[in-house]
């Protein structure tokens, strides 16, 4: 490794005097650096909103399933009370998991000891306590963690302290009230380990150049990569940045596409109807969506050179209504297109440690990857001057 940590947040610092038509990609040290990711477990995915799953995974009282968020043993679980909750797994008595995996249940029973939580949290019983001293039934809750409800998405904060996440996805939605997101179903689900650093997942999930390679046969026919455009920014915010994909000429002449819009379409404008639009929210949510259907992923760093990828393909319930076999029409090609996906991260990973490896000049396609590196520069090195080794070296 040539660059030391100092190095990399003078690089990253000096994104935010260049204009992201002049930027570079990211040095390879920036994926692969130790001191680095701990700075970014501990400044960003310790205090951010991150895209836990959906509401409809757990639609019942009693339904729960379990995730590792950053190392924390995480239930998302709907009480009894019908509140969706995040909490803490890890027993009040002898640290225990008290549930693994998913399913439904009234009570949570420690494997250990069998001490007995309610679906809230609160211990309700523990068996052959009353003869300690120490035990008080009330202070033996399972602790909770931030969570909230964006559209039918479940975020989790770990910094109790955290602003909440309502504002921060308030000109995102704004900017995309016509894809109505609330009224959607997920027709399928993608979840799974990526082998390579989580910024490089990021990076290729919110722009469109890379139809013309990585998805020449899927998505890319129907919207080739030289659509591309970034629209207007919506004004000072910094919360995400998004682009958008024109259709090729025979498609917006009606020619049929598998991922051509579906619907009652009847609440978008012409540009919406014509084009891709892709949201990434910072630090790790993305969205690509056409009229009818969104393409969803987020993204937890495993260590540096893991990634854990959690993500669906929703449509619009009247859409699913119509066609119950939407599923099944259109899996092997969302799946191929997450497979594509995949390679952007997994192929890159696997040589970033060449010796000759080296940054290179952004597309201004690529804008949202420009802001991204300006995202990552304000939260971790706000404090950096420009040095020689620009975001433009
Ligand atoms: S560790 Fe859970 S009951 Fe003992
Ligand atoms: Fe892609």
């Amino acid at each position: 490794m040539t660059k030391s940590l100092d190095d990399l947040l003078d690089d990253l610092g000096a994104y935010l005097t260049t204009p992201d038509n002049a930027c570079w990609s990211l040095p390879r040290e920036a994926y692969l650096d130790p001191d680095l990711h701990a700075l970014e477990v501990r400044e960003i995915f310790e205090k951010s909103w991150l895209c836990v799953g959906r509401d409809e995974y757990v639609p019942e009282p009693g339904d729960y399933y379990t995730i590792d968020v950053m190392g924390e043993p995480v239930i998302i679980v709907r009480g009894t009370d019908g509140r969706v909750r995040a909490l803490n797994s890890v027993c009040r008595h002898r640290y225990m998991p008290v549930v693994q995996d998913r399913g439904n249940t009234k009570r949570f029973v420690c494997p250990y000891h069998a001490w007995v939580y309610g679906t809230d949290g609160r211990l309700v019983a523990a068996p052959h306590m009353e003869g300690s001293a120490a035990f008080d039934k009330k202070a033996c809750s399972l602790p909770e963690y931030r969570l909230d409800n964006w559209m039918g998405f479940l975020f989790v904060n770990l910094d109790d302290d955290a602003e909440p996440l309502q504002p921060m996805m308030a000109s995102m939605e704004k900017a995309s009230v016509n894809y109505r997101i609330a009224d959607q179903t997920e027709i399928f689900h993608y979840e799974t380990t990526w082998n390579g650093n989580w910024k490089l997942s990021a990076e290729n999930s919110m722009e469109y150049y890379h139809h013309i390679g990585l998805h020449a046969d899927t998505v890319g026919v129907q919207m080739p990569a030289k659509g591309t455009y970034i629209p207007e920014s919506p004004a000072s915010d910094d919360t995400f940045t998004h682009e958008r994909c024109r259709m090729g000429d025979a498609f917006l002449g009606g020619k049929a596409h598998a991922m051509n819009p579906v619907g009652d379409l009847s609440g978008m404008t012409q540009e919406e109807l014509e084009t891709g639009y892709m949201v990434y929210v910072f630090p790790a949510f993305t969205m690509a969506m056409r009229p009818g259907t969104n393409n969803w992923l987020s993204f937890r760093p495993d260590g540096v050179e893991k990634t854990k990828v959690l993500g669906g393909y929703l449509v619009w319930n009247e859409v699913l209504a119509d066609n119950p076999d939407i599923a099944d029409q259109r899996r092997d090609l969302i799946a191929k297109v997450n497979e594509e996906d995949a390679l952007a991260t997994t192929e890159l990973a696997k040589v970033m440690r060449s010796r000759k490896a080296a940054r290179g000049p952004l597309s201004h396609f690529e804008g949202t990857v420009a802001q991204f590196s300006k995202y990552l520069a304000r939260t971790l090195a706000a404090d950096r001057k420009p040095s020689q080794a620009t975001a433009a070296e």
